[in-house]
């Protein structure tokens, strides 16, 4: 649904100060998000997760988009101890976006 990528390149202007996504793109605060939609947790090479976040990929965690939504609704919650300062998404409709426009990136 191209009107879904669409709004959710516009959501994703909340994640880019610290993800970058596309050709070369490189890890920052945030990993970089290439092919993260249905890859497991915590498998960005170079990038240094919290131990929360190593602790669940540990556990099998995989980006679906069930895990996804609850991550992107409250970050803290879903992963204790997680470093990605984010409060969260509030709408239903934002999160299947950015989802959407994330599963554009291979
Ligand atoms: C981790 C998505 C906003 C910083 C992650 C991961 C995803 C994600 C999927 C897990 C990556 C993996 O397992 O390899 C998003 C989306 C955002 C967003 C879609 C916007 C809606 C932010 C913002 C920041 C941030 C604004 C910085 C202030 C981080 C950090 C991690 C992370 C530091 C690593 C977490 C850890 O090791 O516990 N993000 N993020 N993210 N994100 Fe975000």
């Amino acid at each position: 649904d191209p009107e879904l990528v669409a709004a959710g390149e516009n959501v994703f202007k909340k994640c880019k100060a610290c993800h970058k996504v596309g050709e070369g793109a490189k890890n920052g605060t945030g990993p970089m998000l290439n092919g993260i939609i249905g890859h497991p947790a915590g498998a960005v090479e170079g990038f240094k997760y919290s131990s929360g976040l190593q602790d669940a990929a540990a556990g099998g965690l995989v980006w679906d988009q069930a895990a996804m939504t609850q991550f992107l609704t409250k970050p803290r919650d879903f992963i204790k101890g997680t470093k990605m300062s984010f409060v969260g998404l509030k709408d239903q409709e934002d999160i299947d976006a950015v989802i959407a426009y994330l599963s554009t990136f291979e």
